[in-house]
């Protein structure tokens, strides 16, 4: 694998990116096919997120205006408005699945979820009309005043928000085990077991940042900020070796998350969210690279099947969906370089990706 100056692979599925809406997504949509990339699964959190089958597919018409060769899967965001007609609704109208943010923990979740039991009735309905959960998989922080901060339970931190979410995990697969759930962008070593633990109905995505990212690189970075944040260098190995241990359970999805530089910049908190998008595919493969490197795998377990899998088969499998025009695309060694900055004429915002400047693989279709 690291000899191999190109790899030839059917376009990828990327099962999580943000596409935003209005200028951000006429600068952002059309790097998807750019990352090699022919299908994804679409994010709701706008403003105001996605919670009506009217929204969503106006949304998905907005998306295919701007570039027609992707499919787009859509989702809802998980609300009170959202109920059981609403989910039969959503079905008859080809919407693939339901994304749960809990209430504060990142980008326009506001109105997120505060406790998942009212929901029970929505997911019963999703489990008979075998629509997809997709959870972002964190608590909120303990507040600074909070009594669990001084008591005997550990006060909840961006460092264990995502181990101390899996019990909810385990309970949702529990009481719904035909429920296809995911657990987006996994973090840690804690979320693999969790997934693994559970039946072939749950599966991870697992995002290309985290596969290089640890803690100490988005302390002070904030084009590397993202939430879940990335976590020790066991987790991230623990990662890599999901990939190519993933028996499909695990899969690409990018959380590609574009932000305008200048909220990533500036007096204000920084927004959370890495830029992905427009090398997707390639940013995966280096991880990949140094993963035989440091010898966290063999170069003999980066096969063919695992890279067909991870980019595109298992995830395809798991949302009962394939890839329909046949495309297939040529990633060439140091063929690309990550661009500075990504603008286009008369859009107002920029994003700045990650590996800005650096030389990666290219796509060629
Ligand atoms: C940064 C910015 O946003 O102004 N530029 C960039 O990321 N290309 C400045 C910096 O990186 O120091
Ligand atoms: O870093 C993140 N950014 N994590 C998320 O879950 C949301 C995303 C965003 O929308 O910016
Ligand atoms: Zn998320
Ligand atoms: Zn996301």
């Amino acid at each position: 694998f690291t000899k191999l100056e190109q790899i030839e692979l059917p376009a990828a599925f990327d099962a999580h990116v943000h596409l935003r809406d209005g200028e951000m997504s006429q600068l952002v949509t059309p790097t998807i096919r750019q990352g090699g990339v022919n299908q994804v699964y679409v994010m709701p959190n706008l403003v105001p997120p996605i919670t009506t089958v009217q929204q969503c597919l106006a949304y998905r018409d907005r998306l295919r205006a701007i570039e027609p060769n992707v499919d787009y899967l859509m989702s809802l965001y998980l609300h009170e408005s959202i109920t059981p007609e609403v989910i039969r609704e959503a079905k008859k109208a080809g919407i693939t699945g339901v994304k749960s943010y809990p209430a504060g923990v990142t980008t326009n979740s506001s109105s997120g979820v505060l406790s998942y039991e009212p929901f029970y009735p929505v997911f019963a309905e999703m489990e008979a009309q075998n629509m997809i959960l997709n959870l972002h998989g964190e608590v909120p922080s303990t507040p600074p005043l909070s009594s669990a901060s001084s008591t005997s339970t550990p006060a909840v931190t961006i460092l264990n928000a995502e181990p101390a979410f899996l019990p909810t995990l385990l309970s949702l697969h529990q009481k719904f085990p035909n429920l296809r759930i995911i657990l987006e962008h996994c973090s840690t070593a804690a979320a693999l077991a969790a997934v693994r633990a559970c039946g072939p109905s749950v599966a991870g995505t697992i995002t290309a940042h985290h596969l290089s990212l640890v803690v100490d690189d988005w302390a002070g970075d904030p084009f590397c900020f993202c939430k879940p944040v990335a976590k020790t260098p066991e987790d991230r190995d623990a990662l890599l070796k999901a990939v190519v241990g993933s028996g499909g359970r695990f899969f690409l999805g990018t959380d590609s998350a574009p932000h305008d530089r200048g909220k990533k910049r500036g007096e204000d908190k920084v927004a959370a969210g890495v830029f992905t998008q427009g090398n997707a595919v390639a940013y995966v493969l280096d991880a990949l690279e140094v993963g035989v490197k440091r010898g966290v795998f063999g170069e003999g377990e980066v096969t063919q099947e695992v890279l067909e899998g991870f980019f595109g088969g298992w995830g395809r499998r798991f949302y009962g969906v394939e890839e329909k025009r046949g495309e297939r695309v040529v990633l060439r060694r140091g063929g690309a370089k990550v661009v500075d900055v990504l603008r286009k004429d008369g859009v107002g915002v920029e994003v700045v990706p990650f590996r800005r400047g650096e030389s990666t693989w290219g796509v060629e279709w």
